[in-house]
């Protein structure tokens, strides 16, 4: 048989594979979310998520101490509040002496260098478990934003270097960037969940912070999963309003959303590996259904493929390791 082109060539060997693979995983891709509790020593595994714990600020300081010296260079931290600490106003969240702030500025203290994004929404703090304040059984937008635009200026304060809002309320970036500029947090940055979808996938985030709406849904703020234009939308609305990098989220199921993104704008596009797809394969593996270390490298190199800058994702220490 002749053949005038032979696409097998450049899949010979691992060389040349590997010279001209197209999408390359880094440690530099990595967000590495934390999960946070009050106490000390204090190490919960979270039941849906086997391997991936809630930990005390002494033990989140020692793994992020572990973290920068294996080569990862950021972390989203997110943390439980106390049940008597939630109400409908949401203010533990800019409580200066409140769990995350301690947890920014102990982190900053040890790892100087670790780059610290915060999770800027109300349902950790809040009694119905939304992310934005309630009344009357809505979940009421431009209230929660000034509610944002002080969580995000409380942060900054502690030390935080980037904050990600993921409440999906209309207008918040504009006003968070409006809110550090005003108060001289000039270096601070945004990363906008932009594109967030109402999916059951975040099932077992929910389980880590015990943050499970007390009623209905998100999909009065989080998007619709029939929709892709609409995710352009909140993309270049989010970059006009001032936001450094955008993201995608679920991962898995929206890396149709990454490239779409990824082709409209011009900042680096994120996008959140989330909980529920972590489970996935996690599960999948105990039962020897799946092998789990080719499975992550898999999972991770498609949204590099899809456009992905970085990624958020519960396996990034295991990818760090996999990947030396
Ligand atoms: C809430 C928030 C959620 C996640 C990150 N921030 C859950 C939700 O919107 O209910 C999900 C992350 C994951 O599932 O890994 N502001």
């Amino acid at each position: 048989m002749y053949l005038q082109r032979r696409n097998r060539i450049l899949r010979q060997s691992p060389a040349i594979r590997a010279m001209v693979a197209e999408s390359i995983l880094t440690p530099n891709d990595f967000i590495v979310p934390l999960f946070i509790d009050e106490g000390e020593n204090v190490k919960t595994q979270i039941a849906s998520m086997p391997g991936y714990y809630r930990n005390s600020l002494d033990i989140t300081v020692k793994e992020v101490k572990e973290m920068w010296a294996m080569g990862l260079k950021s972390i989203l931290i997110f943390v439980k509040s106390k049940d008597e600490l939630k109400d409908n106003t949401g203010k533990e969240a800019w409580n200066k002496d409140g769990l995350m702030q301690r947890s920014i500025k102990a982190i900053k203290d040890a790892v100087p260098e670790m780059y610290i994004m915060t999770d800027v929404a109300l349902d950790p703090y809040s009694s119905y478990g939304h992310d934005g304040i309630v009344k009357d059984g809505e979940i009421v937008n431009d209230e929660t934003v000034e509610a944002l635009v002080k969580m995000s200026i409380s942060h900054a304060e502690a030390g935080a270097d980037m904050v990600a809002p993921s409440d999906m309320m209309d207008g918040r970036i504009g006003a968070i960037r409006k809110g550090l500029e005003e108060s001289g947090f000039t270096k601070t940055g945004i990363m906008a969940y932009s594109a967030k979808y109402a999916s059951c996938f975040y099932g077992p985030f929910r389980d880590a912070l015990d943050s499970a709406p007390g009623f209905g849904d998100k999909k009065t703020y989080q998007m619709d999963y029939s929709n892709r234009i609409e995710a352009i939308k909140e993309a270049l609305m989010d970059v006009e309003e001032g936001a450094d990098i955008v993201m995608v989220k679920p991962g898995l199921p929206y890396l149709d959303i990454v490239r779409e993104v990824k082709n409209a704008v011009t900042v680096p596009v994120s996008v959140y590996n989330i909980s529920g797809e972590y489970a996935m394969i996690k599960a999948a593996a105990e039962k020897g259904w799946i092998n789990e270390d080719k499975a992550i490298l898999e999972t991770l190199t498609s949204f590099k493929r899809a456009g992905a800058d970085l990624i958020a994702t519960y396996f990034a220490k295991d990818a760090v390791k996999l990947l030396s």
